[in-house]
């Protein structure tokens, strides 16, 4: 679509330099200005065009136009630069080149809303997206979209998006939250990137303790250079959060810290290199262990059912005096260990199934965050969110809530 060549506009001569000649070519000049470039968009001259090559043919008009106007060879703007302000006389130059400047200004402004315009038709056709069309398609211009819907049968029903849901493992860290919510627990959150200080330093793991080695470590590389403490490292439990909890409050205290944590295990049945826990946490004056079991033992009777019996069972963590690990009676075979004439293979025919760690909160700890272990006592537990959700629903292989398949994640909706 070059401009029609038997109309196009041509600079002219100017008879005269009065102030009405020059009112009358300046107002000639703007008109096919606004006509030339309101032309460059209009539907006659993009109608036509090949789809496929249609924005490099209308870039191609609009180089046309501008290089017609503004080149510096031979554009118009230097055209009458060169016929009416150079040859006018001397005593018009002042005021032929007041115009001239206009004039200029009018040109430049124009080519450079052409080409705006230009832009934003394109950005805006290029990201234009139809959502809605029913096989799940999206297209990028209209004609495109419009071609698409040619043999649709508009009146049949329309497509209903499916409704994601909660994910097994989040579904059942909710749950859990949710148990110790109601007990008057408040949730904190911390970073899965640690300090080798706070997720094993402050829970008094010594450097090189042997108790390091039971939670096999991801570190991040090249830290070298720091002093050990802080040193990076994914998280490998989230205890961690207990010491970011007492830095920032002062007790009484009742916490639930849920949240991912990572260890360098190969991934089978039972691993995963990421999962899930619940960290609890509780400080006040005479906390006893009876408070850890009367605590635990509800909340685990409120996620298994009323029938649940626990069992606490002497084990060593460093940042807890005394220790124990907390079993509950096996949901499978009532705790009997034999189930339809069989030994239950649930607990190995013990009865009993192991579920989480626990203990009162060793003096030790209350050392790096400013408590004083005369006046308070605490007892924190942790627990493994898959491990809880593989026996609440069955499942017999971890893997499965991380593979992303959906016919198995549904079940759970
Ligand atoms: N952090 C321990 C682990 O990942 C679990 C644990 C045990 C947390 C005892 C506790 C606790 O708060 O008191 O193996």
């Amino acid at each position: 679509m070059t401009p029609k060549k038997k109309s196009e506009y041509r600079v002219p001569k100017l008879k005269d330099f009065s102030a009405k000649t020059l009112d009358g070519a300046a107002g000639k000049l703007l008109t096919a200005l606004k006509e030339e470039s309101e032309a460059l968009l209009s539907e006659e001259s993009t109608n036509d065009l090949q789809h496929d090559d249609k924005w490099r043919q209308l870039w191609d008009v609009f180089k046309t136009f501008r290089d017609r106007w503004i080149a510096r060879k031979d554009g118009i703007a230097t055209q009458i630069k060169d016929m009416w302000l150079m040859s006018a006389p001397v005593d018009r130059k002042p005021d032929v080149g007041r115009r001239f400047n206009e004039l200029r200004a009018r040109i430049d402004e124009e080519v450079s809303r052409a080409e705006s315009a230009l832009q934003r038709l394109q950005r805006d056709e290029q990201n234009w997206i139809i959502e809605t069309d029913p096989a799940g398609r999206s297209f990028s211009t209209w004609d495109d979209a419009l071609k698409a819907t040619e043999g649709v049968d508009i009146t049949l029903p329309g497509i209903r998006r499916p409704l994601g849901a909660e994910h097994p493992v989040i579904k059942t860290m909710n749950e859990m939250v949710r148990v110790f919510r109601n007990l008057g627990y408040s949730v904190e959150e911390g970073p899965e990137i640690e300090t080798d200080y706070y997720n094993f330093e402050a829970l008094n793991f010594p450097p090189n303790h042997p108790a390091r080695d039971t939670q096999d470590t991801l570190f991040i590389a090249n830290q070298e250079s720091k002093p050990l403490r802080e040193r990076l490292l994914l998280r490998t439990h989230t205890s961690p959060v207990q010491i970011r909890t007492m830095e920032k409050m002062k007790p009484p205290l009742r916490v639930v810290c849920p949240g991912k944590v990572h260890r360098n295990d190969a991934a089978d049945a039972t691993h995963s290199p990421i999962f899930h826990q619940i960290e609890g946490l509780a400080v006040d004056t005479n906390i006893t262990f009876c408070d850890l079991k009367g605590t635990l033992d509800h909340a685990m009777k409120e996620m298994f059912g009323s029938s649940v019996r626990t069992r606490f069972y002497p084990s060593f963590f460093p940042f807890t005096e005394p220790s124990a690990d907390v079993q509950i009676s096996c949901i499978f075979c009532g705790g009997r260990g034999y189930r339809d004439g069989a030994p239950c293979r649930n607990c190995k025919a013990s009865g009993w199934i192991e579920l989480l760690g626990c203990g009162m909160v060793d003096p030790n700890v209350y050392g790096f965050v400013d408590y004083d272990p005369k006046k308070v006592s605490g007892f924190a537990f942790g627990m493994g969110v898959e491990r809880i959700a593989i026996l609440k629903y069955g499942v017999d292989d971890i893997q499965l809530f991380f593979n992303g398949d959906v016919r198995f994640l549904e079940q759970f909706a």
